[in-house]
């Protein structure tokens, strides 16, 4: 199967997590878009859940689709998150933030009663960080600066920019550090320290907030859970 198969086959089985009446926070990337397009046509049959996007481009593929919006003010709790990753190791731990939509996704995340994952099998690694660099969301105020502060942790750092040419700015009007590891070999206490870093909002480490992993593989649907870490 085509990886493009393999992505539909685990955001489209992700939205039977999905019952009426649900606060749902709707993930960003290519993989939950499959996600998004199947909501909507169960929305359009008559389900009945609000989204909270996760990113601005989510936000647009849910107004397409029909799916009624909400906002963290009106509904702090969210009862379900549906999002993508660009690497999930074998404690369910991520790096996020391929799409330059972290920060959104994390906050999203962390005040959810559940959050599911959904990826093609390519992105299950042994450790995170080998193939997959950190991003890092950064303020513009001093980043020549953060970014010096970021090597200090033994990875090389990169502005993110679009076309080799402009910086890529977030939704939240920030930059993009992306941070190039041999390997994380202690993500847990990364996440802490980068996020002690003067300059930096939030890094794209997702630690201990995941319940449930989908993965699309060549044989079919495989789930990884809390349970299945060892
Ligand atoms: C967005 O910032 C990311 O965290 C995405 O969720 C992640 O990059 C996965 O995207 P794809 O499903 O497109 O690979």
């Amino acid at each position: 199967m085509e990886r493009e198969e393999l992505k539909k086959l685990a955001g489209e089985k992700a939205v039977e997590h999905i019952e009426d009446g649900m606060i749902v926070g709707l993930g960003t990337g290519s993989t939950v878009e499959y996600t998004l397009r199947k909501l909507g046509t169960l929305v359009r049959d008559g389900l009945k859940i609000k989204g909270i996007p996760t990113s601005i481009h989510t936000q647009r593929i849910a107004k397409e689709e029909k799916i009624p919006l909400t906002t963290l003010e009106e509904n702090p709790v969210i009862d379900i998150t549906i999002d993508g990753a660009d690497e999930v190791d074998s404690d369910i731990n991520l790096i996020k933030g391929g799409g330059g939509a972290l920060l959104r996704e994390k906050v999203i995340a962390f005040n959810s009663k559940k959050v599911i994952i959904v990826i093609d099998d390519s992105k299950v690694v042994k450790a995170l960080g080998i193939d997959f660099p950190l991003p890092v969301e950064v303020v513009k105020f001093g980043w020549t600066s953060t970014k010096k502060t970021l090597e200090d942790f033994g990875c090389n750092v990169e502005l993110r920019k679009i076309m080799g040419e402009e910086p890529f700015i977030t939704d939240n009007s920030n930059y993009i550090l992306d941070c190039e590891f041999e390997r994380i070999a202690e993500p847990e206490q990364l996440e802490i320290d980068m996020n002690n870093t003067p300059g930096v909002v939030e890094n794209g480490l997702f630690i201990g907030l995941v319940d449930e992993v989908i993965v699309g593989g060549k044989q079919g649907i495989l789930t990884l859970d809390k349970e299945s870490v060892v």
